[in-house]
């Protein structure tokens, strides 16, 4: 359906009409190739532990659907040589957002805005032209905030690409090319496995648009599945650390910025804990006067920036506080912290991938541990079609 339509459904037909007069409209129905399947849980407890376990699979499939995909080469083309690029979302597309900016930075030299949808408007609108490419974001393609800084950005001229999960979705429809995250349905509201395709789709971009080799990508999907087998049992060791805290930290610099965002959001999103996700290196410029004894924080590491993150570690140890490190096996990193989840060593940017997967379990059962639905938090709804 379309904005402005009403249907009337039984089990025998839906009949579509205009709101504004009433009028039948004729229209062909599009086939939804999703199983019944995919709508259940499968012997998973929650939706959101299903989606965390689909992450390997549904990366599979990205990485197959991209490499053989021609449309592609258009979209590499385009890109190099728009004059600028913004990278816009909301929640956790946005988060995604920050580390596609990331990713074409280090690999393919090129500055990327990356900016929350709402912000858009204020930051950005008189400057934008049709020599910029905007590549909108959204795992359900319906976010009004998303679709408004869609409208104001074709004021302006500029070339609206998207990466979407829903196929049929607002946002395809008003993008000139969009991009799918070829996920299946993500029922659970915490978005997981759309986070981290969102996040394999940027990769594969800055890897394209550096002409670099595509040879580590074919490994990610392993990685994850390793990641969730290990990741399991050495996070529900660290919920004593965490459960009880209502105000924690997640914190990250440069690839494993976004994923502490992320991570900071999925804390605050299920287990209802208020969990602030920033860059470490801002810590110490005040929000360091917040800790108390065993005061939990947690730190994000990709190999490089390990002595950078332990200095943030040591500042938060000597008074008190207790640091969950979430990186690579490293003896320094793993000396410094009170307690480290390891995450496999791969190039940085895959292990800034592997790392939000026990972000996400440390989330969920932290959740389970205080008792609330992980599926369906408070307040909150899958997708937010109002400003
Ligand atoms: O459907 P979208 O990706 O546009 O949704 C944006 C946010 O509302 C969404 O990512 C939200 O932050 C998630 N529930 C977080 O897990």
């Amino acid at each position: 359906m379309n904005d402005g339509e009403i249907v009337e459904l039984s089990s025998e037909f839906a009949n579509i009409y205009s709101v504004e007069d009433g009028e039948r409209i004729l229209r062909e129905p599009e086939l939804v190739t999703e199983t019944m399947e995919a709508a259940q849980k499968g012997g998973f407890d929650h939706f959101m532990l299903k989606e965390i376990y689909e992450q390997p699979q549904v990366a599979r499939e990205l990485i197959h659907l991209y490499e053989k995909s021609e449309d592609l080469d258009d979209v590499i083309g385009a890109l190099k040589q728009a004059k600028n690029i913004y990278f816009i979302g909301c929640g956790t597309s946005y988060n995604a957002c920050v580390s596609g900016a990331v990713f074409f930075n280090r690999i393919a030299n090129r500055a990327v805005f990356p900016v929350a949808a709402t912000q858009f408007m204020a930051q950005y609108h008189q400057s934008i032209s049709s020599e910029d490419i905007g590549i909108f974001v959204s795992q359900s393609g319906e976010t009004k905030d998303v679709l408004n800084a869609v409208e104001i950005a074709k004021k302006r001229g500029m070339r609206i690409y998207s990466l979407v999960n829903v196929v049929g979705s607002t946002l395809t429809k008003k993008s000139e090319i969009w991009l799918p995250l070829a996920c299946g349905y993500e029922i659970s509201v915490p978005a997981t496995k759309t986070f981290t395709n969102q996040l394999i789709a940027f990769l594969y971009l800055a890897y394209r648009m550096g002409d670099k080799s595509l040879d580590d990508f074919d490994k990610l999907p392993d990685l994850m599945e390793n990641e969730i087998k290990k990741s399991t049992s050495i996070v529900q060791k660290a919920l004593p650390f965490v459960q009880d805290w209502n105000d924690l930290y997640c914190l990250g610099y440069g690839l494993s910025f976004p994923i502490a965002l992320e991570g900071a959001l999925k804390l605050k999103e299920i287990t209802y804990s208020h969990c602030e996700g920033m860059l470490s290196t801002e810590f110490k410029h005040g929000p360091l006067a917040a800790v108390t004894n065993r005061y939990p924080v947690i730190f994000v590491s990709t190999l490089n920036d390990i002595p950078l993150i332990i200095s943030g570690i040591n500042e938060v140890t000597c008074r008190g506080g207790f640091a969950i490190a979430v990186g690579p096996e490293n003896e320094n990193l793993r000396a410094n912290a009170n307690y480290l989840i390891p995450v496999t060593k791969s190039t940085d940017e895959i292990s800034s991938i592997l790392s939000v997967i026990p972000l996400q379990l440390i989330s969920y059962y932290m959740c389970l541990a205080r008792g609330f639905d992980p599926d369906f938090p408070r307040n909150l709804s899958k997708t937010l079609t109002v400003d």
